[in-house]
């Protein structure tokens, strides 16, 4: 087992294959404190010295004069709220009469192979010999309010899973107004802190900056896990790269408002907190109810940020992601939302088809616009019928024609909107999500849909699975397209509003389980106006996330370097677009684009109609490179070379096989440099007493790859480096296949 309770000590024992994370139990009252979270150790002899109860200020039951100071010094396990720790809590009540302290101690725990689900939520999973989990039972002995802390530990990943669960145990309502899903009390140290900021078409852009007394936080109000902020923090020795230092990962599995933050108080303790953003929620339990908070993914990484990497790409994609399309090749895309926009007609779509079937494109996604009266993004969402002036003969007809090319086809939905121009909103204005008597803010010209609501839910869904039933529909994009504001639910009363964004997302999250429910097979892409959505969340019910609407393949180089520090290739929507692109005006090599795809899911967003003979030419190219190496860019393991965004010259990852026989180099050049000799990149996870043959990958010539003739000794292309010429002009990309030779 791999979480042992030590009774003499008091101690809770957690390891993962590498790392050790200790807690114990503290005084005559029983506080839960935190030990230690680090490298995995053998011994823990002496462990408890580092509670520092016998320094001064002592445990309360022997200086109850002093209590303050022991509160506000001691590294608890889970923070209590107004009682003398002025850190930052983990948990916020508000009683009948007006109180909002609470302060934990230790009850009972178990320990239990396996883990269980967490009801409404998504969260990582595991069999028996997989995974082991630790409940302890807390209450607070005022409120009678009880707590259970719960630690899975995963026998093969260096992760631990944390979620927490609140009872009501008394016999009158309160209200939750804070429940922080972790906190991690550790010694402060001289350290960084990480995150991942951005914007629509600049997500997840990674951010290092020191870590310094008081609070540094980030979170997000806009109902979903956001473009602007990630559910994501790392801390990190200031020698942390991606091959060496300390890494401390927090990252959340939750798709709505959350908080992170890191906190340094007047005693060199440093205080991490993670959960539902407590601004404007404010929970209702009743007597006996329970409040499931969803769960946080600590892992620590000596490693630096490439370890940390690698724990989290195994974890999500061995017990987070549950799509049986997870370990298979997808069909190769093309979606119609760069080609046409709203400017379609069902010949048009046909078309693009055809001529994309010849080239090897296997699925047809028609994106915005199929459906009611959309003619432009002003109007209908929720009028989920399809508008047959633009596809005469209806959705059946025309996804006949493009099975008969021999592909699949898809559908963009948005379900949780509604414009206030639909029959919608005209039937049901009560069900947009707005406070009587307020204009509610517009975006996008639209609102959203009360999904907390049961009866809305099961409209929406019975239109969707009309549509989905009504035609050979494999694949569905699932859109959002603007943020929550204007917080109010006519189903909910007074004292229950503050529970509409936490509802509004288990809403959403069960009608994707119904969705899949009905639709076991279907591939389905999850998306929020680009990657405003992409979290662990999302991934529980679609194994793959639109990463943004910014098709550049250089700004996808940061994009997809954020996004892959923490999910795997395979998780990232990525397609190639025309030039200039659309979103930047940049214009790339065809082949440069096809690369940068490649290392996501893979496929096409132009209208293949208009490409020139050359670009056309390149397709079945990139197709067959997909065809040969996604298995390994799907299943292998991540390792960063060189980031454009720290160098700003060029980029370089690897994907290499798991047993280290195979792997892939990126390379992509993005501004030349004259009068240099090669670059020399080491490179990472090979086999070192092995010899590797290097391969040219060609996206644009007859055959798929040149063999090079050079072969470099697997030790030397890590510690010497592998040379890269420089390729002629700004954004050219090298793709190179490196096998393991005798
Ligand atoms: C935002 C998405 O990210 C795009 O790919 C496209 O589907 C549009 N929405 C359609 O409105």
């Amino acid at each position: 087992m791999s979480i042992r309770y030590l009774e003499k000590d008091r101690i809770f024992w957690l390891d993962t294959p590498n790392t050790t994370y200790l807690l114990g139990i503290v005084a005559q009252e029983g506080f839960l404190g935190h030990l230690y979270y680090g490298k995995r150790l053998e011994t823990i002899t002496g462990a408890r010295e580092l509670f520092r109860v016998t320094e001064p200020p002592f445990v309360p039951e022997k200086n109850d004069r002093d209590r303050s100071s022991f509160f506000d010094a001691f590294p608890f396990e889970y923070s209590s709220h107004g009682v003398g720790d002025f850190r930052e809590s983990s948990l916020r009540i508000r009683t009948k009469s007006g109180h909002s302290a609470v302060s934990l101690v230790y009850v009972s725990h178990e320990i239990r192979k396996g883990k269980g689900k967490l009801a409404g939520l998504p969260a990582t999973f595991g069999k028996e010999d997989e995974v082991t989990t630790l409940v302890i039972r807390c209450i607070d002995p005022v409120t009678k309010l009880e707590v259970e802390l719960s630690y899975s530990t995963f026998e093969k990943v260096d992760a631990i899973a944390r979620s927490v669960r609140v009872i009501n145990g008394s016999l009158e309502p309160l209200y939750l107004e804070k429940v922080m899903s972790a906190c991690l009390d550790m010694e402060a140290r001289d350290l960084d802190v990480l995150t991942l900021h951005g914007s629509w078409a600049r997500e997840r852009r990674m951010e290092r900056k020191p870590l310094g007394h008081g609070k540094f936080s980030v979170g997000t109000q806009r109902g979903e896990s956001s473009h602007q902020e990630h559910p994501f923090l790392a801390l990190l020795t200031k020698n942390a790269d991606q091959t060496m230092g300390e890494v401390y990962g927090f990252h959340f599995v939750y798709s709505g408002n959350f908080l992170a933050q890191a906190e340094t108080n007047q005693f060199g303790n440093l205080r991490v907190v993670m959960g539902i953003q407590p601004e404007d929620f404010c929970w209702k339990l009743e007597p006996g109810e329970r409040f499931q908070a969803p769960e946080v993914i600590l892992t620590y990484s000596c490693q630096g940020l490439g370890g940390m990497s690698r724990s989290l790409h195994d974890l999500y994609r061995n017990h987070l992601i549950r799509s049986p399309w997870l370990h298979k090749k997808r069909p190769i895309l093309i979606n119609n939302w760069e080609a046409t926009y709203f400017d379609f007609t069902a010949e048009k779509i046909v078309d693009i088809a055809r001529e994309s079937a010849k080239l090897g494109i296997e699925m047809l996604v028609l994106d915005d616009g199929w459906f009611g009266n959309r003619f432009d993004d002003n109007r209908s969402l929720g009028d989920w019928w399809v508008n047959e002036e633009k596809i005469k003969g209806g959705l059946g007809e025309l996804v006949s024609k493009i099975n008969a090319l021999g592909m699949k086809f898809g559908l963009w939905f948005e379900p949780e909107m509604i414009s206030p121009e639909s029959r919608l909103f005209e039937e049901h204005p009560d069900w947009a999500i707005q406070i009587p008597e307020r204009r509610p803010c517009r975006a996008r010209n639209q609102l959203v849909l009360d999904v907390s609501r049961k009866e809305v839910r099961d409209f929406i869904l019975d239109q969707v699975f009309r549509v989905l039933h009504s035609a050979n529909i494999e694949y569905v994009k699932w859109d959002m397209n603007r943020p929550l504001s204007d917080l109010g639910s006519a189903a909910l009363p007074a004292d229950r509003q503050g529970e509409l964004s936490h509802r509004y997302v288990l809403g959403m999250y069960e009608m994707q389980e119904r969705l899949l429910q009905e639709f076991p097979n279907l591939l389905l892409e999850n998306c929020s106006g680009g990657g405003g959505r992409f979290d662990p969340g999302m991934l529980y019910y679609s194994p793959q996330i639109w990463c943004s609407d910014d098709t550049d393949a250089i700004e996808r180089l940061k994009i997809q370097e954020g996004t892959a520090l923490l999910y795997p290739l395979c998780c990232m929507g990525a397609h190639v677009s025309v030039c200039p692109n659309h979103t930047v005006g940049r214009s790339t090599p065809f082949a440069t684009r096809g690369m940068t795809a490649l290392a996501g899911t893979f496929g096409y967003e132009l209208d293949v109609t208009k490409l020139s003979d050359e670009d056309k030419a390149a397709v079945p190219r990139q197709v067959r490179a997909y065809h040969a190496f996604h298995d390994l860019i799907r299943e292998g393991n991540y390792y960063r070379c060189a980031s454009y965004l720290e160098n700003h010259e060029f980029d370089c990852y690897q994907v290499v096989a798991k047993r280290g026989e195979a792997a892939l180099v990126f390379f992509t050049q993005v501004l030349a440099t004259p009068n240099m000799h090669s670059r020399c990149i080491p490179l990472q996870g090979l086999k070192k007493g092995t010899n590797y043959r290097i391969f040219l990958v060609n996206l644009d010539k007859e055959e798929l790859m040149t063999d090079t003739g050079r072969c470099v000794s697997g030790d030397l292309l890590m510690q010497a480096g592998l040379l890269l010429d420089r390729p002629w002009g700004d954004f050219q990309g090298r793709l190179l296949y490196l096998e393991e030779t005798p």
